[in-house]
């Protein structure tokens, strides 16, 4: 019933025989469907622990019965656990150390991490101390934070280093338990398996999972002695670009010093970066499938090999050796972990254009005071003769008298309610609304002041970002020179040059009789509407 109780019951929680086997999700729709082609994620962040390498951390822990030197742990003598990790595992660790009464955990983690991961480790209760080296650290470098680790509980007789890096009992944790859920979860349907993707990291998930695998799906018993690839089923280990991050795995060039026989197994090795693994993460997490980054990264790696296949020919060579009538080929990929963690990362590597716009951003800003130095800085730019200029002073740099047009190179932003601007205004000015319904002067009542900042700092950027100022004259207009200054500040200072207030603003304007213009038709700039 999936009921734990008891003094023992969370670590009976914990040990995956007690459990049901993780999810087998099939992927209903992907770009090799009508191939024939079914593929299977298989979600190890449904363990109790959400993540792949809470099974190592829980077999290491619960198995190990000797150190990295080769003597025998007494657990009753250890109160500090010390590995590296770049997370998962150390996290998983420390919670089951607990529960062993092993309380304090140490990490040794890369200076590359990110915030987010070093908060969920400190949320967990783990001591990190950080080192300045890659977030994949090179075992044979003697001060990488696996070697500390090494070093630190060779110095203290109550620490304990258990060493994904070598310890067995890590390979083995999928050996004896990924594995042989896979197996059965695709017998239950009938299916045999034909393409396994995993991330390599430490490899354990790797070379456990396809040990296991291959023996079960391995058709050839060896009768062949020159054929020793099966074609039937094979194992994509996916890698990093060099310099692309994704958190878990590693590049190519990382893996060289893994002691695990991961060359062995793997028949394909596919390198993906770190705008695919995320999208594909995104993808993922967007149909109902909640995985982090590198999850997308080992789906990529599927898709790349199935295209890879598909494109040489091998995949229909494949299907036509196939016996079941249907000749479908059966793929699962390993999925990691969740990707809340990862929330920011998301944003920074991929575009604006995958997420939502948020409508009324600037009621949040509202929320924010602005800073007195602010009120100063609008006070004097308003007080630059050079900035602040006459009606007549502005027609004369706006207009060609002689073409009776605005110059080219002139930009006029008029700050009044776009009802008021089609009744009259500066030809070709660009009407920003920004509404506030308030028709305090923003000089003298800093909430007004507050908002007019706010909404005028959002839609200026927005333009900014998607129009050259450069080299123009800006102009800024408004009912009577106090919200325009605002948006000139604004406007200096974010680097543009050449930025103008029309002093006394449209009132001026209008009793000097300079030209005005009436027309419905108009850009408008708001961020209210
Ligand atoms: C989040 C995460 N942790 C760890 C790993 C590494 O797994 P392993 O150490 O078993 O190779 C991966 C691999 O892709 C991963 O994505």
């Amino acid at each position: 019933m999936n009921v734990f109780h008891g003094d023992t019951s969370i670590l009976d929680y914990f040990n995956p025989d007690n459990l049901p086997p993780t999810p087998l999700v099939e992927i209903p729709l992907h770009p090799f469907k009508d191939d024939n082609v079914r593929i299977f994620a298989k979600l190890m962040q449904c363990l109790p622990m959400a993540n792949v390498k809470s099974l190592p951390a829980y077999n290491m822990l619960l198995h190990s019965n000797l150190n990295h030197n080769n003597q025998a742990i007494d657990l009753s003598k250890i109160d500090t656990l010390i590995e590296n990790s770049s997370g998962n595992t150390v996290f998983s660790l420390s919670i089951i150390g607990k529960l062993l009464g092993i309380n304090n955990t140490k990490a040794i983690v890369s200076n590359e991490i990110s915030p987010a991961k070093l908060k969920q480790l400190q949320f967990f209760d783990v001591n990190c101390i950080i080192n300045d080296e890659p977030i994949c650290p090179n075992p044979n470098d003697l001060n990488s934070g696996i070697n500390i680790a090494k070093k630190l509980s060779s110095k203290h007789e109550n620490y304990l280093n258990l060493n994904q890096y070598e310890n067995d009992l890590n390979p083995s944790a999928h050996y004896k338990w990924t594995a042989p859920q896979i197996v059965r979860q695709l017998e239950s349907l009938n299916l045999d398996l034909n393409l396994f993707a995993c991330g390599l990291g430490t490899s354990g998930s790797l070379v456990g999972t396809s040990t296991y695998l291959k023996s079960c799906y391995n058709k050839l018993n060896n009768s062949n002695k020159n054929e020793t690839k099966d074609p039937l089923f094979k194992t994509i280990g996916v890698v990093r670009l060099p310099n692309n991050p994704v958190p878990g795995p590693r590049t190519l060039n990382l893996l060289d010093s893994i002691k695990f026989n991961w060359n062995e197994s793997c028949d394909s090795i596919q390198q993906i970066g770190t705008k695919d693994s995320y999208k594909h993460s995104l993808e993922l997490c967007r149909k109902g499938i909640l995985v982090g980054p590198s999850s997308g990264f080992t789906y990529k790696g599927l898709l790349n090999y199935l295209n890879e296949i598909k494109g040489n020919g091998q995949l229909k060579e494949l299907q036509n050796l196939l016996k079941q009538d249907n000749k479908t080929v059966n793929c699962v990929f390993i999925c990691c972990d969740q990707p809340f963690v990862y929330i920011d990362e998301y944003f920074k590597y991929l575009g604006k254009e995958n997420f939502p716009k948020i409508e009324n951003e600037y009621l949040l800003q509202k929320k924010q005071n602005l800073p007195i130095e602010m009120i100063n800085r609008i006070n004097d730019i308003l007080a630059d003769k050079k900035i602040n200029l006459k009606p007549i002073d502005a027609y004369k740099i706006i207009y060609n008298k002689h073409k009776k047009c605005v110059n080219d190179d002139i930009i006029i932003f008029d700050i009044r309610d776009n009802k008021n601007f089609k009744e009259l205004h500066i030809l070709n000015s660009i009407n920003i609304d920004i509404d506030n319904g308030n028709t305090n002067n923003p000089l003298i009542d800093t909430n007004v002041l507050q908002t007019e900042y706010n909404s005028l700092k959002l839609i200026l950027q927005e333009f900014m970002q998607n129009n050259d100022l450069q080299g123009k004259k800006i102009f800024n207009i408004c009912y009577s020179g106090n919200s325009s200054v605002i948006s000139t500040t604004i406007l200096i200072d974010n680097g543009i040059e050449n930025v103008y207030n029309i002093s006394g603003g449209f009132i001026e304007w209008s009793k000097e009789n300079l030209p005005r213009w009436k027309s419905d038709n108009c850009i408008l700039l708001t961020n209210t509407k």
